[in-house]
């Protein structure tokens, strides 16, 4: 049990600092852990992506130029980033 614990402090630390300042925690709840969940059951499939779709996607939320009927929702996880930090933070997840 001690181990696990550790091991998931571990992997935590190593998660977080590899992520720029974009709080990635803020959104597996949602994207699931690997981000393939379907976010809701409206989203795609984020795993899926292409880091430039996933930079494309999340600027457009914050501009308002990207979405479906929840895109709210999302503008409201990503207006308080920059666009650079959401590009450097798209580099981290989808393929
Ligand atoms: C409360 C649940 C929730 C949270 C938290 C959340 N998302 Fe989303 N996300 C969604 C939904 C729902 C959509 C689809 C919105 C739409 O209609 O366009 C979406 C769409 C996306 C997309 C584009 C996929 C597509 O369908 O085109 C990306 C990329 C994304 N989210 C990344 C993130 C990131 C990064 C965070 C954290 C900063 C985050 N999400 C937090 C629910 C969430």
């Amino acid at each position: 049990m001690k181990k696990i614990v550790i091991a998931t402090i571990a992997t935590l630390a190593l998660a977080t600092s590899a992520m720029a300042a974009v709080n990635g925690k803020a959104c597996t709840s949602c994207h699931g852990a690997d981000w393939s969940k379907k976010a809701l059951g409206k989203s795609k499939n984020v795993a899926a992506m292409t880091h430039a779709e996933i930079a494309h996607s999340l600027k457009g939320y914050k501009a308002g130029t990207y979405g479906g009927p929840m895109k709210g929702l999302m503008k409201g996880q990503v207006a308080k980033y920059s666009d650079a930090d959401l590009e450097a933070f798209s580099h981290t997840i989808g393929k």
